[in-house]
This record gives structure tokens, sequence and C-alpha cells, in this order.
């Protein structure tokens, strides 16, 4: 039994240093040190982390890395690597690390070698993206299939929707990508107003293949191909990705058209597996693999890096830093990148529904903070939202800013102005501004005593909130796989240190099975023993719908 991470001695000292330098100033350990900018920026490749702008000293790293030895950190990073099964809620292995297991190093769950099937799937994706692509596998009326429909939710969905985005510049050009996720009618009806039957291809996700939404939605979209082209389209128009052959047979897809992956990948972990098909077959299976070669070298980066240079220990710790220390509840997330804007969304799911946890692996309730609430969105349009918040509101949130140093699209200014802001926000939300400052600010302006009086404090910054600037050369395949890459593993160094199971999600669970004995209340007569709240909305809307 693991002792409770708060009884540990690093966290004893971090809760003393953190009381000694609470209120210690960026600003003033910039002056202090000159080298402080070097002395916290590591890189791997072209991706740098400059975590100099946050509340730390060499003391706080030094406390933070003697937490990692004290929770055993290397042991668990090397457990997961090796297959062990530390889902030990599900009695699972974790390995999305072995789909991207370049080097094809032997990984075995209960003495069977994974790599072999993982080839094997990969080698079937890639027969099968190429001969879509090449407009061999056509669809029933002989036409090329060059609209790509992914029907999917969560981790089926969000993995393959973020990174086809992201990739959007790798597509081939006379494809388009379509999601369909919710189960809200909407949802199907925005994409098949859009798409040709006869040019369709339907990628149904689903690792269960039980999600009642995912079905719901692929048995829509199967009704409207097959009252279009007939009953013998389905065979041309739908693949599967499942861990479940038999529901996939169920559902009337040819198990020839299903791509199989594994109890061992977890959803939100999945878009290296065929869960990726999508984006494989939106960028073709060379980009897909670089994407794989990416994340592999942040993997190999994560396993033997010590951890005073290893990113995604660095941003665990700060995470954890604030989170249990500072008392800072949220992250946020701000790619000053077009094509990342849905990278907060997939990491909402990624670090909340992994660490969301209030129960440890010792079966007991933690008595600390876990994971964190996680948003953003795309700089600089979240400037012109909820950064007023972020600059002068009474919380503080620790945030990333992603930067590319190139863009896909260089015109005219527009790059250097993004990019101007992106550092002008962490140089903000580091230095502030004082009222002394705003003050003499407004007095240079020509504004009144009464006014500078007046307006002094409104203008002013406390500044001192952290953020980590990451910094990337472009935005390409491989780029994208290190950066998910990063954000899986600090994820899981938090989860080890929380002590919690980051790789189940019993929390999604209640509301689905409140939902399923509702559905029938809402459909018909039948009687449920709710609150007299939900007794009443039930009642409402079956009214307002008749
Ligand atoms: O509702 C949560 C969840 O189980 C996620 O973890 C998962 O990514 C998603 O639902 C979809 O599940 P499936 O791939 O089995 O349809």
């Amino acid at each position: 039994m693991n002792k409770s991470v708060n009884k540990t001695m690093a966290w004893k000292k971090l809760a003393l240093h953190y009381r000694l330098h609470k209120k210690d100033e960026m600003k003033d350990l910039f002056a202090k040190d000159k080298n402080r900018a070097e002395k916290y920026t590591v890189n791997l490749g072209n991706l740098y982390l400059d975590y100099s702008k946050n509340r730390i000293n060499s003391k706080t790293m030094r406390y933070l890395i003697d937490l990692t030895k004290e929770v055993k950190l290397r042991d668990k990073i090397n457990a997961m690597f090796n297959g062990e099964k530390i889902n030990i809620t599900e009695n699972r292995a974790v390995l999305h690390v072995a789909l991207r297991n370049r080097q094809n190093t032997p990984i075995y769950v209960d003495g069977k070698d994974v790599m072999p099937d993982i080839n094997a799937v990969l080698a079937k994706m890639k027969k099968f993206v190429d001969s879509v692509r090449f407009g061999k596998f056509k669809g029933a009326t002989g036409k090329k299939l060059t609209n790509i429909v992914n029907i999917g939710i969560g981790g089926s969905d969000l993995g393959p929707f973020m990174a086809t985005t992201a990739l959007k510049e790798y597509w081939a050009k006379d494809m388009k990508c379509y999601f369909i996720s919710n189960i809200d009618g909407s949802a199907c009806e925005d994409v098949l107003s859009e798409v040709d039957p006869e040019t369709t291809l339907f990628v149904v996700v689903s690792k269960t293949f039980t999600t009642i939404e995912t079905l719901t939605n692929a048995k829509t979209c199967r009704k409207w191909l097959v009252d279009a082209l007939g009953e013998p389209a389905v065979a041309k128009h739908f693949v599967a990705v499942s861990t479940n052959a038999q529901e996939v047979a169920k559902f009337g897809i040819n198990t020839e058209n299903m791509f199989g992956f594994w109890n061992f990948v977890g959803g939100r972990y999945s878009m290296w597996s065929a869960v990726g098909l999508s984006i494989a077959l939106m960028i073709g299976m060379e980009n897909f693999e670089k994407m794989l070669d990416g994340a592999n070298a942040m993997d190999l980066h994560f396993k033997n890096t010590e951890f005073e240079h290893n990113i995604p220990v660095i941003l665990g710790l700060l995470g954890v830093w604030y989170n249990n220390f500072f008392g800072f509840r949220e992250h946020g997330v701000i790619p000053y990148d077009q094509d990342l804007r849905f990278l907060p969304k997939y990491l909402q799911q990624l670090d909340m529904e992994s660490n969301g946890k209030f129960v440890d692996v010792n079966n007991q309730f933690v008595k600390y903070e876990t994971g964190p609430i996680v948003f953003g969105g795309a700089g600089t349009d979240v400037q012109h939202s909820f950064f007023q918040l972020l600059h002068q509101g009474t919380k503080i949130v620790p945030l990333d800013l992603i930067v590319p140093a190139i863009s896909h699209n260089e015109i005219g200014e527009h790059h250097e102005i993004l990019v101007a802001n992106a550092l002008a926000q962490g140089e903000a939300m580091m230095r502030g501004k004082t009222v002394k400052e705003a003050a003499a600010e407004l007095t240079k302006a020509g504004k009144t005593k009464e006014e500078v009086a007046k307006l002094k404090r409104y203008k002013s910054f406390r500044g001192n909130r952290p953020t980590n600037t990451i910094v990337i050369k472009k935005l390409d395949p491989y780029t994208l796989g290190m950066l998910v890459a990063m954000y899986e593993h600090k994820v899981f160094v938090q989860g080890v240190i929380w002590n919690i199971d980051s790789f189940d999600q019993m929390g999604v669970e209640l509301g689905k099975q409140m939902a399923l004995s509702i559905l029938p209340e809402l459909q018909g007569n039948a009687q449920g023993m709710h609150d007299s709240s939900t007794n009443k909305l039930i009642e409402l809307i079956k009214k307002i719908r008749k």
C-alpha cells in the first residue's frame, strides 16, 4: 500500500516551502537571476518548454523531484511501458505507448507480445487508406470515396477530430472530413445535408460498440445510405473500428471491414490505433506514421530522461504545485494556432476523465485535490473573451501558451502579430502593472489628478500569474504526435502523484444509467421513481412534445 502522498516528507517540505515563498514575485526572481530563462527551458528536438514564468525557485523544483522519488514515479513509468496491469479497477494494461513503439521491441501482456497484432492492424490500415485515397476502394456506384464521416463519441471522436483539424494542411486535396458525435439529431442532419451518399465513407468508431450515441447515429446514417443506394451499398460505405467484433457484426458491418484494437488502449488514449483511421484517410498513412514517430520520440524522452529535464514530468509537477499548494484549481491551454483550436477540448477529456477521481488506488477516499478543470481556446480569440478574468479576476489560472514559430500560412504580418500576442500575454501575466505604474501611465497620457485617482486601480494588473510557453517549430504530424504524447504523460505523472487510477472512467456511468431509465418514461407511460423535480420535468417535456 502506497503512503498517502500528503503524508510524504517531500509534500510536507513543499507545504512549508509554499508558506515561505507564496508571495515571491516572479518579476523579482527574473531580476535576481539573469539566467532564469535558460535555467528553466528544456527541449526535445523542435519542441521547447520555457517554464521560467512559474512561481518556483530551485528548491521548489528539488522538492518536487523528491516527491517523484517518494511516489516511485520511475517504477510506475516502467510498469506502464512494460505492460503491467496498472489500470487496477479494470485489471488492464495501459499500452498506448505500444501503438507507437516504432522500435518494435516486444511488449508482453499476459505472456503475449502485443506488437505483431499492432503491426498487423497498421498494415491493414495502410492497405485500406491507400486504396481509398488512390480510388481503388470505391463506393457502390463506382465513385471515389471523398467524404469521410467519423461517427464516434468521447475518445472515439475527440482525438480524430482534433488531429484532423490540426493537420488540415496535410489533407488530400480532393477529400473532406466530417464528425458526428452528439446524439442530437442535428449533428446527423448537419453532416448528411452536406455529403453525397455515392462518395461518402462512414467510419463507425466505438471501442465497446454499445455506446448509445454512436450506435443511434450510425443507424441513422445507415438508413440514409440504404434509402439512397440500397442495402448492398453498406459494405462499400461503412467500416468499423472496435474491440468488439460480435457487436460490429450484429450491427450489420462485415467484420472484414473492421479494424481492431485492444482493451489495453483506453478510449481517450486511442487516436494512435485504428481509432485514428479518419486521420490516416485524410493525411495519408505516411503522415499518420510520422505522428506515431513524434509520439514515440516523446515516449522515449519521458521514459529515459532524468526528471530534472523531463518535459512531461516538469509539466505534471508544476500542475501539482499549483493545484495542491496554491489552490489554483483550473488549468488553461491556449494554442496560438488556429488549427490547434480543438486541442483544449481534446485535453478536457484526456485530463479530466483520467484524473477527475476521488478514490485512490488503495481504495481510499483521497484527502487532497486531484485533477484540475481544464479549459482553453485559440489565441488570440480567447484574449477577447475570458482573458479579462485571467488578468484581473480573483482566481489565478496557470496557462500553457503553445506557439508555433512558423505558420503554414505566412500571409503578410499575420503570424508575427499572432506570436507577438502570445509572448505579450506571458509577459503581461507575469509582470502585471502596479497601481503606481498605472497612475504614472495615466498622468503621462494627460489625465487630470481626479481622473488618475478614479482609474488607476481599474487599470492595474496584479501579475505573478504563471505561464508555460511551449514553442514548436511548425505544426506538422511529427510535432502534433510529440505534443499530444507530452500531455498524455503529464496526466500520467499527476495520476501517479495523486495515487489514482488514471485509466478508468466510472464517473460517466451514473448519468448513462439514469438516462436509460428516463427514456421509456419520456417515450411512453412508464412511471419512474425520481425526485419531484425530475418527475415534473419529465411530465412537462412530454406535455410540450404532445
Ligand atoms: O463515456 C465515456 C466513454 O466511455 C469514453 O471513455 C469513451 O471514449 C467514450 O465513452 C466512447 O466509448 P466507445 O468508444 O466505447 O463508444
